[in-house]
């Protein structure tokens, strides 16, 4: 019994722990300024294959610092994918985490 009770303990522990860490990363998100979301949102899910600059092109990514797509296009591209890449409305969540990353994004132009 004691040691069903310490186990029991030790999840109640971990869930409480875990769910700080997750509130904590929502709460840090946040705080940061429009562009730094737009950042960050951008190397989660655009960096590994666009790379942190744009010019990565790994899977065949179009080259970002280059492109000359409407913000309108790009939207479309991000929430519906292209050839190799992926849908990523899902991921993003919604329009406005959307278009911080189109603005990240626009940023990288040369
Ligand atoms: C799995 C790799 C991958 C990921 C992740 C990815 N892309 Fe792409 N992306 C590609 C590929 C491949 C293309 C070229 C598609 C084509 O034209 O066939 C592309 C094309 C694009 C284009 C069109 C550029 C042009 O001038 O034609 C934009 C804009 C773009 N990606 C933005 C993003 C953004 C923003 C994210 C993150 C939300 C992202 N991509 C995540 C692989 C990826």
């Amino acid at each position: 019994m004691v040691l069903k009770n310490s186990i029991i303990l030790s999840c109640l522990v971990w869930l409480t722990v875990s769910c700080q860490e997750s509130a904590q990363q929502q709460d840090h998100f946040t705080k940061q300024t429009p562009a730094e979301q737009g950042a960050s949102l951008y190397s989660m899910h655009c960096g590994q294959c666009h790379g942190e600059d744009g010019q990565l092109g790994a899977s065949g990514a179009k080259n970002l610092s280059t492109s000359q797509l409407s913000d309108a296009q790009i939207v479309q591209i991000i929430k519906n994918g292209k050839g190799a890449m992926p849908a990523m409305k899902a991921l993003l969540e919604t329009d406005e985490n959307i278009n911080l990353v189109v603005s990240h994004l626009k940023g990288l132009r040369r």
